[in-house]
């Protein structure tokens, strides 16, 4: 296959992009390098620098790409915090970048796409595991802007016939197995990356947001799910559309829930080092708990989850880590 990767040079898109390249696709990369690293980005795809807003940037990649047979799209802004304080940066981003990609895309009669959604398109859950057919009320602007999206996929096959699968996330953690690429976000806002940054000595702690949640230990219970894991879902889905498969919603994520508490003691016992923890107030819109029922995309796409214990996740995330205290930096 020969795919179209919007954002392969961010933490999920280029994990997507490997293992794309890994199972013989060819694939293209755009990226506007606005959060995302060029040296994560595969040596054997090719790369586009290009901003989705620009209309022109992204037809021009189409014209020149003859033979694109879908598009994977993580080019978004994904910061809940930031999204509340700057909600404008993620309606332009987020819903105008999709906005504009749709139009190159029906025009240039490209007809298929795999979206990177998010849990928090659900907010608040009224019941655990969440299934794809719970109520979707967002609590921030970022999942706000993930619907939205979801929503714009809908009319647009309704006029013009492009199918689509959003794939809903949960805690995406880990690396790529290789050590070579890992989450690298600045600011890190993530909870594994922070912990671990916190036992190479690169941060001084890792503050624990809440300690009164309704939990088993107080703390908030995620959902951890492994980028290649994701990646792989990807892949999946691309082929379910390939074959003719209707536009549907899949969640992504292992079914399992750890506390904060608990994946600092993970970490603790993956890395053999003291990490400092500091308790504090909760984070602002932080819900309890978020575990996905991910039965449907097992049913349906064929997916089964490789890295699904949470010591493995830490070891992967810990060997880029280790290896990579500054990031893509030097
Ligand atoms: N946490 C801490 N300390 C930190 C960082 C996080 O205690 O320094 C806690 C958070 O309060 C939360 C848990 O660790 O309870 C996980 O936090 P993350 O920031 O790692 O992840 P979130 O669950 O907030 O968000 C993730 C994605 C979002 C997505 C959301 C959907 O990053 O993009 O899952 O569930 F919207």
């Amino acid at each position: 296959m020969k795919i179209l990767v919007l954002g392969g040079a961010g933490y999920i898109g280029s994990h997507t992009v490997y293992r794309l390249i890994e199972s013989g696709n060819e694939v293209v990369v755009f990226d506007n390098l606005e959060t995302g690293h060029i040296e994560a980005v595969h040596p054997k795809a090719k790369f586009y620098k290009g901003d989705l807003r620009n209309r022109s940037e992204i037809d021009s990649v189409f014209d020149k790409e003859k033979g694109i047979d879908a598009v994977i799209h993580f080019a978004a802004n994904s910061l809940v915090g930031e999204s509340m304080t700057n909600p404008l940066k993620y309606y332009d981003n987020n819903l105008n970048g999709t906005k504009v990609l749709l139009q190159s895309m029906v025009a240039h009669g490209i007809d298929k796409i795999v979206f990177s959604s998010t849990a928090a398109t659900y907010g608040e859950p009224e019941r655990t595991p969440i299934l794809e057919t719970d109520p979707t009320n967002p609590t921030n602007c970022y999942g706000e802007t993930k619907k939205s999206m979801e929503r714009m996929f809908y009319w647009v096959e309704k006029a013009h016939g492009l199918r689509y699968v959003s794939l809903r996330y949960f805690n995406a953690c880990g690396a790529h197995i290789s050590g070579k690429i890992g989450e690298a976000h600045n600011p890190e806002t993530h909870l594994i990356p922070i912990i671990l940054q916190a036992a190479q000595g690169t941060r001084d702690h890792i503050s624990i947001f809440g300690t009164d949640y309704p939990t088993s230990d107080g703390t908030c219970i995620r959902d951890y799910i492994h980028v290649t894991d994701l990646a792989q879902a990807h892949i999946l889905a691309v082929e379910y559309l390939m074959k003719g498969g209707k536009s549907d919603i899949f969640n992504l994520g292992n079914g399992v829930g750890f506390s904060v508490r608990e994946v600092i003691e993970k970490a603790k016992e993956v890395t053999q080092k003291d990490i400092k923890v500091v308790e504090e107030s909760r984070r602002s819109g932080d819900p309890a708990v978020l575990i996905a029922s991910s039965d449907k995309a097992k049913t349906v796409l064929g997916w089964k989850p490789e890295y699904d214990d949470l010591g493995t996740i830490i070891k992967t995330a810990w060997k880029w880590h280790s290896t990579h205290p500054n990031g893509y930096s030097k």
